[in-house]
């Protein structure tokens, strides 16, 4: 559930790389210094690497479930990878766990607005009604 989260509202929506050396992408040319913006919210919602990409569907990283190593970027790849990945993970699992176990939370009219501020963002917040559990 946390990962299909991730998927569809990256914190870290899009990276960039500076090119140290010349190449070509994409058939485009690349030259030392170039900076390379990869769009993490729209590669998770590529028409190509997902069905449906826009559904919310949590069953696409049950186990055993394959999907191509460079689908799903949440935390980047490589020498840089985020470093707190796993502790993320775990953090948010337990989070949510501890509070869904005592409170109820439902949508008011105010929907969710994502929004790109270098890191993307809900907007004005998220607006839940939250109610204790029986
Ligand atoms: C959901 C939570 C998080 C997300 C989505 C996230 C995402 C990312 C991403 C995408 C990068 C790579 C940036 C790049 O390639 O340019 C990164 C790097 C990094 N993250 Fe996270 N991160 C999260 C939580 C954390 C936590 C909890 C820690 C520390 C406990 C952490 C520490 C770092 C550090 C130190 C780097 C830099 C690694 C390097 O450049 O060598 N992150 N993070």
């Amino acid at each position: 559930m946390v990962e299909e989260a991730l998927r569809l509202y990256p914190p870290a929506a899009f990276l960039s790389r500076t090119a140290r050396s010349r190449d070509t992408l994409g058939g485009r040319e690349v030259r030392p210094g170039d900076t390379i913006m990869l769009p993490i919210y729209a590669l998770h919602r590529h028409r190509l690497l997902w069905d449906d990409p826009d559904a919310f569907d949590p069953d696409r990283f049950a186990p055993g479930v394959s999907r191509d190593r460079f689908a799903f970027l949440p935390f980047g790849a490589g020498p840089r990878i985020c470093i707190g990945a796993s502790f993320a993970l775990q953090e948010a699992v337990i989070i949510l766990a501890t509070l869904l176990s005592r409170l109820r939370f439902a949508l008011t009219g105010r929907r969710p607005e994502p929004r790109m501020i270098l890191t993307l963002r809900p907007h004005g917040g998220v607006w839940l009604q939250v109610s204790r559990r029986a």
